[in-house]
């Protein structure tokens, strides 16, 4: 008999070696990058503007085949092939796409990934009306708080949304560590907030943060959450970053004792420290918060085509098979740690749980045709996949529009029965 560890352990220990070489460094010096390049400020004239917009709020009629039932699982479902509907939009149409997504500029040939409609098993989703949710979002604040995947989906978000608003109505301005996207008319914000713990760690500063040496202040959260204080709906999401090794370095209460942590333990201090927060600071009655669950990865193709030995590289069509798939790259201990934290909360924070979806698009990841380390692969990194494919990363327009849909569904939900 082999004396081998299982193949679940043998797996999970390679996703954090494989997650630090191809999203940690790309994420980080994609940050430094955006930083320089950001010029943008808001001046007192564009302030006072907003202060005498007197605005008359159009009334939103939200249909009844808008409504999600609630009997309803919209994670529940298929991807449909859509070329009609999807997508909605354009790497050419939405300007503010980061040449970290913009995979058809950056060499990919093929563009059936953009085509898919989620459709979920017992109803159907609202379709994304830009409009409506600027309505909504007047005089408000959407904030996006996370890592590079949160920033995507940010991205996608803003991308959504801008092909509706004159160009001299709209702006997008970098103050590390956050990205504003700001819709003048409707007085909104759509805001991405840079903390990839969530709680406070040594991987905050948006533009020089250490990768590598990490660690996490697991009970520390004020320095976050004082700019998050008010926001009107909140998006919060943390997973990858923790995913380097089995143990991570950290500390609780006091700040100069460092321990070794298993990540496990480590992830649920940290929820429990953001769910006191949330305790404390948000009002249910003017506030929303919601949680993404984990963005799959696709490191190892055996896991959906047995006998094979590559990525997401050259992956053109989503998992097809009707079974329920979930894949070693998605640890379902921290799943189960996260829905007993907001279980266990008084203020209601709804997870969206667009891991097994995602899970089926194998053909979305930015693969060779994205960033590392600040500039797009050379063509002897893209002939390497099996180095460079980034399989962690989403391309846009792609899978991270179908999350902001079904944020979409909820927003558009909450102010039909508010
Ligand atoms: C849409 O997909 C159908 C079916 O694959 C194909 O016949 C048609 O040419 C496509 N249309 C466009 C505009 O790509
Ligand atoms: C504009 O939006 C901000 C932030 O959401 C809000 O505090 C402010 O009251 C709004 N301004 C007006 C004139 O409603
Ligand atoms: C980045 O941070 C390190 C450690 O905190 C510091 O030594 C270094 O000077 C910083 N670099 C820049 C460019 O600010
Ligand atoms: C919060 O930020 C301040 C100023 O940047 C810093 O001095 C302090 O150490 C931070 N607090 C924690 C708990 O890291
Ligand atoms: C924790 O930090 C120590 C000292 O810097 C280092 O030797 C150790 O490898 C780190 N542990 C982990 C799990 O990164
Ligand atoms: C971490 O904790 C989990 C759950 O308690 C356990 O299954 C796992 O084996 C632990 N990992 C390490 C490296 O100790
Ligand atoms: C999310 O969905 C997956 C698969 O559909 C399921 O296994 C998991 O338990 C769900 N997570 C939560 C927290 O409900």
């Amino acid at each position: 008999m082999t004396t081998q560890p299982p193949p679940d352990r043998r797996l999970s220990q390679l996703i954090f070696a494989v997650a630090l070489t191809s999203l940690l460094v790309l994420g980080m010096v994609r940050v430094v990058f955006e930083s320089l390049k950001n010029k943008g400020s808001i001046n007192v004239v564009d302030l006072l503007k907003l202060q005498n917009h007197r605005v008359v709020r159009l009334p939103i009629t939200v249909s009844d085949d808008e409504v999600i039932p609630d009997d309803c699982n919209v994670f529940e479902g298929k991807w449909i092939w859509d070329n009609i509907s999807a997508p909605h939009y354009t790497e050419e149409s939405c300007s503010y796409l980061v040449k970290q997504v913009t995979c058809r500029r950056n060499g990919r040939t093929d563009s059936n990934y953009q085509n898919w409609r989620w459709q979920p098993s017992a109803c159907n989703l609202p379709r994304f009306n830009a409009l409506k949710l600027l309505e909504i979002l007047r005089n408000k604040r959407l904030m996006f708080v996370g890592d590079s995947i949160q920033r995507g989906m940010f991205d996608s978000m803003v991308c959504l949304v801008q092909s509706v608003l004159e160009d001299r109505k709209k702006s997008l301005v970098r103050i590390p560590p956050r990205k504003i996207f700001r819709a003048e008319e409707y007085n909104a914000t759509i805001e991405f907030y840079w903390a990839p713990f969530i709680v406070e760690s040594n991987s905050d500063h948006a533009t020089n943060h250490s990768v590598l040496r990490r660690f996490v202040k697991l009970g520390s959260i004020d320095n976050h959450s004082k700019q998050w204080e008010g926001v009107d709906i909140l998006v919060f999401e943390s997973y990858i970053w923790w995913m380097y090794k089995p143990l991570i370095n950290a500390t609780y209460g006091s700040l100069d004792k460092v321990d070794e942590y298993n990540v496990t333990t480590a992830y649920r201090l940290a929820m429990e420290t953001w769910g006191n927060w949330i305790e404390k600071s948000i009002n249910p009655s003017s506030q929303t918060v919601f949680f993404m669950s984990m963005s799959p990865t696709h490191l190892w193709s055996w896991e959906w085509e047995a006998g094979t030995d590559g990525n997401c590289f050259s992956e053109t069509q989503p998992i097809q098979k009707p079974i329920i798939y979930w894949g070693t790259g998605s640890n379902l201990d921290i799943m189960r740690r996260i829905k007993k934290v907001i279980g266990k909360l008084k203020i209601k924070v709804r997870l969206l749980n667009i891991t097994q979806l995602s899970k089926y698009r194998k053909d979305g990841h930015t693969s060779v045709y994205g960033e590392r380390k600040g500039k797009l692969l050379t063509k002897e990194e893209r002939a390497d996949p099996k180095t460079y494919a980034d399989c962690i990363h989403w391309c846009l327009p792609g899978v991270p529009d179908t999350w902001n849909q079904i944020l979409y569904a909820h927003i558009l939900q909450d102010y039909h029965t508010s």
